[in-house]
Formats: structure tokens, C-alpha cells, sequence
């Protein structure tokens, strides 16, 4: 028998990433504010991306996560989640089409602020001072007093969150995600690219079927996919004070849902089996990810799962694999053949970004482009072997025109990057490299289907 959970049972687990806020009067306002405010998301939505996640448990979907490393309060405005949701959305068409798969999205969007930390502290000219751990603890800048966490922080992210989330709702339900409107999300940066021409070229074959269908009667009265799309937010649940102050009991079912987002995850440093982040997630009933990196052990992956999904439901857990484009193809067969040999069904999802990370000569923490590539082929190659569905992707990008990712069409180099290098944590994909890597997946994601197709017509 489980012990029982509360929303504050975490608090009596060992915890690794939390900041030490000084005042706890100050603390203690704070988390009785958020606690009177709305739920930012609605259970029923979560229980929606639950049933979602299980079609691409099944092989019959695929996961797209994506957005910010982490998003700021200074670069919060209605361009840059316009832009970012637009690229996730070319992402998506190109997955959908050229991959012939539906396409769960997935933004890291709208409360992913919190970011872990390899230090503690950070030491520059021979000064220390406590790590910058995301804006709804502390201010980047190398300062004594913007490093002190502060409470009020989490509630100009709830609010930022609150923005966010209602401009992606309305992008999302009002129009802007119409399937007519294809052409119109290539961003003006790409669109001469060779990655932009294949997206034209796409997108005019999809209004080319649209007039067809439409032709035939079917159209966006009778078929509102056509016209809006589902959207979901996701963050790390790594600044539990926070996310305890947005657990709400679900009236309908009398369920325990976070409510700060739809989906969330576990990330690689937290996901101790006897720790804080993970008792805090066994109990809420969102969906939620577990992120693995290259030390992660089947026989504990195995534990975690029990914990996290004894009743093996098939939309609760997405397993997202980190390796490196070195590691993955050794480390990753292991973890799959367990769990699949268990029967344990999960959504295994691919983030080529966190095990790629390097320092340029120039001393810029950046990602080479083809790195992030052979990483995403790696996992593809590994489900393949296994038999296992390769069932998404997560990575950090965003509809800027930044320059923190080595390489690309571009052929982004060391002396580019500090052209535009943005980010407040790390180096993110832009928009053309974004596109260039969803078509990569979509050939990827064709492979498998033909591959599993055939299997499935050898078996019967
Ligand atoms: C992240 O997703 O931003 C992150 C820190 O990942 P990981 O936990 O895999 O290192
Ligand atoms: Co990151």
C-alpha cells in the first residue's frame, strides 16, 4: 500500500534544486494568494491530453513538446509567444502531412520558468553568489540582491502564465490555427530558406486538398479540426512551493489535479524515486514526463514507473529519454527492453537538446545542429530495433530568429552565435532549424509507420 499523499507530503522527502526563501511571512502570503486565484488550467483538459498521450502510447499519434529552455519575464510579450506557437504549428502540418501521423502539441509555454541548476552558487571575478534558478525565484543578474529568491516572483509568473495561456487559447480555438491559414505561418526569416521553400510547397498541397475536400462537402462546419486545434502547456515541476499552491481537487471526479499546466515533468536531476518532486507528482492526476539521462537504471526506471503509474495507464506517462547523440543508441536499448519486457506502457519521447550541450571555443554554451539530428535518429534507430513506437519529441526552440545553435542550413558558426544569443538558460533551435529538424522526424516518422504497418500485415 502507497502511504497516503497530500499536496504537502512532499515536504517530509529529501529534496534536491529548492531555493531558501529568507522570510517566510513574506512566503507564507504568497502561497495563500495563488492558492485563492483561478486554476490556470481545467482538469477536464488535462484528462483530455491524458487520453491523447495514450493514443500515442498505442502507435497511434505523436507527442511534439517544444518552446522555451525557460521562459523571462523581460522577454514576456504577444510576438514571441505568437511566433513560437507559429512554428510549433508548421512543426506540427509537417509531422502530420509527411509523417501521415496526428500530431499532440505540446507547448513549453506559459509557466515554464524554474530552471535546475548544476551549482549552487556561480563565482565570476572571484565573487560567489547563489545560482540564477529561472524568474519566479530570482533575477539573472550577477547581483547580490537580484540572487535573493524571491516569493513575490510566483505570482508575476502565475500572471505571466495567465497571459500566455489566454493568447494561446484564443490562437488556438479563434481562428489562427485554421488549416487555411497554412501559408501564413511561415515567419518572414525563413520563408527564403530551402527548409521555408519545402514548407510553401507543402502548404500549398494541403490548400490543394483542402479545396478537395471542400469540394466534397467537407468543410470546417462539419469538420472542425480543419479550423481550430488543441494546444497544451507543459513545464519542469521543480519549484514545488509553487506548484503545491495550485493543486486543486477536481469537482467532477473528486481527483487531485496541478493546475499550473496540463502536462508535467520530472527532469533528470529530481527524479530520485524517494524524493520530494517525485511524491509530489505521484499524487496529481495531470499527465505527466519523467526526463532520463544517460545514468538512469532499468530495474529503478522500473520503480519509478510503479510509483508514478501503478495502474499502468496508458496517456499517464511519457518517458523523456536525454542521452547525447553518443550515448543514446548504447544507453537508451536497455531502459526500453525493461519496460517493454514489464509491459509497462508509456510514451517514449526524444530530447536531443539537454545531453548536447557544449561550450563554443568562443565560450558560448550552444548545441551543435547535427548533433541534435543524430540524436533524434539514434532514438528512432533504437525503437526500431527494440519494436518498440517512437512516440515524440521535446526540445527548446523558439520563433525567433536567434543564432544559439551551432550549424543548420544556415551553417550558424562559432563567431555567429553572438549575433542573437537571447536565451536566459540554453540554446535553443530558431525557427529554421526548428523546421529543418521536423522534416528530418517526419521522414523518420514515415519509416516507422511503414516498418510497423508491414510487421503487422506479416503477423495476421
Ligand atoms: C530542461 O528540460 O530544461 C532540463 C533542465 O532538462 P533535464 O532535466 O533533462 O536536464
Ligand atoms: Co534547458
Amino acid at each position: 500500500m502507497a502511504a497516503k499523499w497530500t499536496p504537502d507530503s512532499w515536504k517530509s522527502k529529501p529534496i534536491r534544486q529548492m531555493p531558501t526563501y529568507t522570510d517566510s511571512e513574506r512566503l507564507a502570503q504568497v502561497e495563500h494568494t495563488l492558492r485563492e486565484l483561478p486554476p490556470l488550467v481545467f482538469a477536464g483538459e488535462a484528462r483530455r491530453l491524458r487520453e491523447d498521450l495514450a493514443d500515442v502510447a498505442q502507435g497511434r499519434a505523436f507527442l511534439l513538446q517544444g518552446g522555451d529552455c525557460a521562459e523571462s519575464f523581460a522577454e514576456f510579450g504577444a510576438n514571441t509567444i505568437r511566433d513560437t506557437f507559429k512554428v510549433l504549428l508548421q512543426m506540427s502540418v509537417v509531422l502530420t502531412y509527411a509523417g501521415a501521423s496526428p500530431v499532440v502539441k505540446v507547448g513549453r509555454m506559459a509557466g515554464q520558468f524554474a530552471k535546475p541548476r548544476s551549482a549552487d552558487t556561480e563565482t565570476q571575478d572571484g565573487i560567489e553568489l547563489p545560482s540564477y534558478r529561472g524568474d519566479i525565484v530570482n533575477a539573472i543578474e550577477f547581483e547580490e540582491r537580484a540572487r535573493v529568491p524571491d516569493p513575490e516572483r510566483m505570482v508575476r509568473g502565475y500572471n505571466q502564465a495567465a497571459a500566455t495561456l489566454n493568447l494561446l487559447r484564443a490562437f488556438a480555438q479563434g481562428g489562427f490555427a485554421d488549416l487555411h491559414k497554412v501559408h501564413q505561418w511561415n515567419l518572414d526569416f525563413v520563408s527564403g530558406s530551402p527548409q521555408g521553400e519545402r514548407y510553401e510547397e507543402l502548404a500549398t498541397r494541403i490548400s490543394e486538398s483542402l479545396d478537395f475536400m471542400e469540394a466534397c462537402g467537407i468543410t470546417a462546419e462539419s469538420v472542425p479540426q480543419i479550423s481550430e486545434t488543441n494546444f497544451y502547456t507543459s513545464h519542469e515541476a521543480l519549484l514545488l512551493t509553487y506548484e503545491e499552491a495550485l493543486v486543486r481537487k477536481d469537482s467532477l471526479t473528486g481527483d487531485w489535479y496541478d493546475c499550473s499546466a496540463h502536462f508535467l515533468w520530472i527532469g533528470e536531476r529530481t527524479r530520485d524515486p524517494d524524493g520530494a518532486h517525485v511524491e509530489f507528482l505521484r499524487g496529481v492526476n495531470n499527465p505527466i514526463g519523467v526526463k532520463l539521462g544517460p545514468s538512469a537504471d532499468p530495474d529503478e526506471l522500473i520503480r519509478l514507473i510503479d510509483i508514478l503509474n501503478p495502474a499502468n495507464d496508458p496517456g499517464r506517462l511519457t518517458l523523456i529519454s536525454r542521452m547525447g547523440h553518443d550515448k543514446v543508441r548504447d544507453a537508451l536499448p536497455a531502459l526500453v527492453r525493461k519496460v517493454e519486457r514489464e509491459g509497462r506502457t508509456v510514451v517514449w519521447s526524444c530530447d536531443p537538446m539537454h545531453g548536447n550541450t557544449v561550450k563554443s571555443d568562443s565560450g558560448y554554451k550552444t548545441r551543435p545542429f547535427d548533433r541534435i539530428l543524430d540524436e533524434v535518429r539514434g532514438f528512432f534507430e533504437v525503437h526500431r530495433e527494440v519494436g518498440s513506437y517512437a512516440g515524440g519529441v521535446h526540445f527548446e526552440m523558439t520563433g525567433q530568429d536567434v543564432t544559439e545553435c551551432l550549424g543548420g542550413a544556415q551553417a550558424i558558426s562559432d563567431e555567429d552565435l553572438s549575433a542573437r544569443y537571447h536565451t536566459h538558460c540554453d540554446p535553443r533551435l530558431n525557427a529554421s532549424q526548428s523546421l529543418e529538424l521536423a522534416f528530418l522526424i517526419a521522414d523518420s516518422l514515415k519509416e516507422q509507420r511503414a516498418g510497423r504497418r508491414s510487421r503487422l500485415a506479416a503477423a495476421s
